[in-house]
């Protein structure tokens, strides 16, 4: 293709992604089929690599986030970012109209409208960025900062697939938005599960969360955390588009909900709970319907905006202090309660971790009742001086576990008991060991606490669907099983005779067992639950080592110089491989007849370097022969999706990976497209 060709085909195609993005994100069109984007940017990032001096920083293909910066510039908000006056009662928003009331019959000549108009929509819990847009193009996105001055944070706006980065026609020369940078609760959901796995710190709420991810230096981390933006507000516009003569701004803007309606047009999101109200009934039915449906928004939401319809009046009106006479910000009963500590207890963890949590007599927050909540960990309760005893509050920050926020010492009484760091298992009774900068670790690998989420880990990664958590607690609870070996050893009679144990289901299960008894090494790495080795580090190093035993009794240093692997990482191997109990149970396991398939070397086949996820049935092979065929031609399967992933094989009725794949710019295959790469 000649480069006038490519030009012409890149400008059509930089302008359809745009459109679909359009329909999928603002206009959330069904028809929009990611497939169709995602080839469509395939085809533009294959021709602004053959083209380079083609490319434009505004290309759909820029969002996957460019250099990491040393640090944010500053910028000077053109108009002052200001906060919001709270208002946490009916009586609090008829004070507000009130005064509004006060200020209108002051002013000299009256304005356009008697009558007050009022504009309700949601108040996202996120953080608040300034996008400002010269001739419809994307120019420069800041953070609130101290509401004069905020930061530059462009690079990571632009990962933001919901923030477009060409206005749709006819828009004005120059054009101010503001609007919210959240963190949808699934996400946070999502990154926590992660998180978890890899005992990275938990994200406490979606706000601290999305005001976090905006501000990682690194574009792509922040590209990482998924964010959203919901517009709001037009704060400044100047004159028109060369390309729209006739038409009038003054209309698209002379009421909050036409820049609602305008903000669309252009291209934005914005959120469709909204109102426009004629009086401070209205708004109160609205803030009540609110109230019952913000538990299942997919967003967090604090509140209900409340602000003065008419452009004009709302400007007349002024401000005082920070915030504009013209809105207020309803505010929810906070999701926060109090209650007295009855107890600090530990939980185990699969890898061993202790988390201590907060026992205390039923308490109501945020519409449901809880009894515990968590501490995080022991420099927590340190940090925070929380007692057995104390009165505390807690939280339900967002859609996250309960936690203990605060301490009221005012309240003590003088029996309050300092809580002591345990130097044994709360379960097993083994020493506890301080591993990482903050977590502590029950040092016994077979501890009977962590053994079951063990266990459930061993036979969900050898694929032994039957062994469900519900399973294995009764197994256990009936002496059959104790430690990874026992699963290899059950019979089916040991298991028909149990209730609700029918024979069918026993020979099934035992079925599925025997399937498994000849586990790659790679598998059967990842299933030991091995702390930090996940399915790719297992393969790192099974193919590294190529049999058990050769991992057995591997060097620190020789670890370590495994590809991918790094110091952390190599060090719980190591050491997971020279305790005496995993050693033992590893003996047993194998004692059972299992037989290790050693790794085999994986010469570099076709899809090398290429990673695989995959969603839903397939039809024609099952997912593990899937990622067995993979392997074999030198691909990398993974579980999660991320921006590191290639393609995302789907298959009938694939999961919300499929969602997630063009926002991750993840190349989509249908199984018979998947067929034809293989
Ligand atoms: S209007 C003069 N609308 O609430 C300020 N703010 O205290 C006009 N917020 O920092 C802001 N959702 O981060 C407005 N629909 C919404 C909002 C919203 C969330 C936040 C915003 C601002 C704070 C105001």
């Amino acid at each position: 293709m000649n480069k006038s060709v490519a030009q012409k085909r890149i400008l059509k195609l930089r302008a359809e992604i745009e459109d679909l993005r359009y329909r999928y994100h603002v206009l959330d069109d069904p028809k929009v089929n990611d497939a169709v984007t995602d080839s469509l940017t395939c085809e533009l990032r294959v021709l602004e690599k053959e083209f380079p001096e083609l490319r434009d920083p505004l290309s759909p293909t820029e969002r996957v986030g460019g250099k990491p910066l040393d640090k944010f510039v500053k910028v000077k908000h053109s108009t002052p970012m200001l906060s919001l006056n709270d208002a946490f009662s009916r009586a609090d928003l008829e004070a507000w109209k009130e005064r509004i009331k006060k200020l209108k019959s002051d002013f000299k000549g009256s304005p356009k409208s008697d009558f007050l108009e009022y504009f309700c929509e949601l108040k996202l819990d996120g953080l608040a960025v300034s996008l400002i847009y010269k001739d419809g193009l994307f120019l420069r996105g800041a953070t609130r900062g101290d509401g004069y001055i905020g930061e530059d944070v462009s690079e990571n706006l632009k990962t933001i697939e919901t923030i477009p980065l060409k206005l749709r026609t006819p828009f004005p020369k120059m054009i101010e938005v503001r609007g919210e940078v959240i963190m949808a609760k699934k996400t946070l959901r999502e990154l926590n599960r992660v998180y978890e796995k890899i005992n990275k710190p938990l994200l406490a709420n979606t706000r601290n969360a999305a005001a976090g991810s905006l501000r990682q230096l690194d574009p792509k981390l922040s590209r990482e955390r998924h964010l959203d933006f919901f517009a709001y507000d037009i704060t400044e516009i100047s004159k028109l588009g060369s390309s729209t003569p006739t038409w009038e701004l003054s209309s698209q803007v002379d009421t909050h909900s036409n820049k609602h309606d305008f903000l669309r047009q252009l291209g934005f999101k914005v959120d469709k709970h909204e109102a426009v109200c004629r009086n401070l009934d209205e708004v109160w039915s609205f803030t009540e319907k609110i109230g019952k449906m913000r538990p299942n928004f997919p967003y967090g939401t604090d509140g209900v905006v409340i602000s003065v319809n008419q452009t004009e009046l709302s400007k007349r009106l002024g401000f005082v202090g920070k915030a504009p006479h013209y809105a207020v910000a309803f505010k929810y009963p906070a999701e926060k309660a109090t209650t007295v500590i009855k107890d600090i207890i530990v939980q185990v963890g699969r890898t061993g971790v202790l988390t201590p949590l907060a026992v205390f007599t039923p308490t109501l927050v945020a519409g449901s009742t809880i009894s515990k909540a968590t501490l995080h960990n022991f420099n927590q309760i340190e940090r925070l001086d929380v007692r057995i005893g104390d009165t505390v509050v807690i939280q339900k920050a967002g859609d996250v576990i309960p936690e203990v926020v605060e301490v009221l010492p005012k309240l003590r009484v003088g029996h309050e008991k300092k809580f002591k760091i345990p130097t044994h298992c709360s379960v097993c009774g083994s020493k506890v060991e301080k591993k990482e900068m903050v977590a502590y670790f029950c040092a016994n690998s077979n501890c009977p606490a962590k053994n079951i989420r063990g266990l459930l880990h061993f036979a969900r990664a050898l694929e032994i669907d039957e062994l469900g958590p519900k399973v294995l607690n009764r197994f256990r609870d009936e002496g059959l099983i104790s430690d990874a070996s026992d699963i290899f050893a059950l019979k089916k009679e040991d298991i028909s005779g149990l209730e609700r144990f029918g024979e069918k289901s026993a020979e099934n299960l035992i079925v599925s067992i025997n399937a498994r008894r000849k586990p790659p090494l790679w598998r059967f790495l990842y299933a030991l639950g091995v702390l930090h080795v996940g399915e790719e580090t297992a393969q790192d190093l099974a193919e590294r080592f190529g049999i058990l035993e050769k991992i057995m009794t591997a060097e620190l240093e020789e670890i370590q110089a495994v590809p991918n692997i790094g110091p952390i990482v190599a060090r719980s191997a190591y050491e997971f491989f020279h305790k005496k109990e995993n050693i033992d149970l590893i003996k047993k396991i194998l004692k059972t007849g299992i037989k290790i398939l050693p790794a085999e070397k994986r010469i570099a086949g076709k899809l090398f370097g290429k990673t695989f996820v995959i969603t839903g049935t397939l039809e024609s092979m099952s997912r593990e022969e899937a990622k067995e065929k993979i392997r074999a031609l030198s691909g990398n399967v993974s579980e999660s999706i991320s921006s590191q992933t290639n393609y995302l094989i789907t298959g009938e009725s694939p999961g919300s990976k499929l969602a997630r794949a063009p926002k991750l710019g993840v190349k989509v295959l249908t199984e018979k497209q998947f067929l034809n790469l293989l």
